[in-house]
């Protein structure tokens, strides 16, 4: 079988991919399988609704990058997730750094999302509203947002993306949240924050970047997964890659990341409430990790030639 196809006869809604705005066009090997439906029932653009990518200038919306990715699903019958809304990064520098009041800041993200989420309303299954808004540490991460109106941010984005579009489900989302430590507890106060001001939250995504041997155990996985669902969320596995952290990987560390991608697919089945899982890429060709993570990578699920790597397989299986 294929993976959305299991995933949906194991009673998850999706098994999804981020979608690369620069390879779709350019790589007809990479569409293809992107644009199986069977494979992938869900698509997420890796940059094109980003602050950045829309909404440039103030005032000055653009969405090419952004439907990419709808049109992209359109045409193959696939799903949609949104990403992203409220984000200290790829966050312009006239927002970023503007000297802005309550009021006036308050008016830039409700612009914003007005304009951004209207022109998606009716294509997404869920946004992204408020983006990493925890440090590591378990600290709040500095932004113009947190520095403007303190945690009172959180609720107001909720609040301003429930008017911007009344349909769509609304996700806080992070990453390292599947370690359950300082980091998950303080995103375990962000959604009772939200919750205790009467602001709307319907979900949590684990963004789901682990390590190839650290990855946490399938049962330590769902107990952090059902901290949120206990308050009353659905949650997702949103952006899953498992990078080696040294190259090139052996077969035993291919293994491994296999068994890895199973506990952590294992445990969104294990939870009543996980919804479906999503891939930051699906193949080794295109990923963000040897960007941004120096000497590190082949994170997916598909060797850069598109062969099926053994995580692919460890999927299929736990599905
Ligand atoms: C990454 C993209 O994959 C890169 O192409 C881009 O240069 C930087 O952002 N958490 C998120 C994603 O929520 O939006 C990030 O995506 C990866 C980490």
């Amino acid at each position: 079988g294929q993976l959305n196809d299991l995933a949906v006869r194991a009673g998850l809604k999706y098994f999804g991919t981020a979608l690369r705005e620069g390879a779709i066009n350019s790589d007809a090997s990479y569409a293809a399988i992107l644009g199986n439906k069977s494979e992938f029932g869900q698509l997420v653009p890796e940059n094109g609704q980003k602050w950045d990518a829309t909404e440039p200038r103030q005032g000055q919306f653009s969405y090419t990058q952004g439907d990419i990715t709808t049109s992209t699903a359109k045409k193959n019958g696939q799903g949609v997730r949104c990403h992203t809304q409220i984000w200290y990064s790829q966050l312009p520098s006239w927002v970023s750094s503007g000297s802005w009041t309550k009021d006036t800041l308050k008016a830039v993200m409700a612009t914003h999302m007005n304009n951004v989420m209207g022109h998606y309303k009716g294509q997404c299954y869920a946004w992204d509203v408020v983006n990493e808004a925890v440090a590591d540490d378990g600290t709040w991460r500095p932004n113009v947002f947190l520095s403007t109106f303190s945690t009172d941010y959180l609720p107001l984005s909720f609040n301003l993306a429930k008017a911007a579009d009344p349909d769509v489900k609304l996700y806080y989302n992070d990453y390292n949240l599947e370690y359950n430590g300082a980091k998950t507890d303080r995103a375990v106060e962000l959604v009772k924050i939200v919750q205790a001001a009467g602001a709307p939250i319907d979900g949590v995504g684990f963004q789901g970047h682990l390590i190839v041997g650290s990855t946490p155990s399938r049962s330590n996985l769902a107990t952090a997964l059902r901290r949120f669902t206990a308050l009353g969320l659905e949650v997702a596995y949103t952006e899953l890659d498992i990078r080696h952290s040294s190259l090139p990987a052996s077969s035993a560390a291919l293994v491994t990341q296999g068994n890895d991608f199973a506990n952590v697919v294992g445990s969104c089945l294990d939870v009543a409430g996980c919804i479906g899982v999503t891939v930051w890429g699906f193949t080794d060709k295109y990923s963000w990790i040897p960007e941004t993570f120096s000497g590190q990578g082949d994170a997916l699920i598909y060797d850069k030639n598109f062969g099926k790597k053994p995580a692919w397989t460890s999927v299929s299986s736990v599905l």
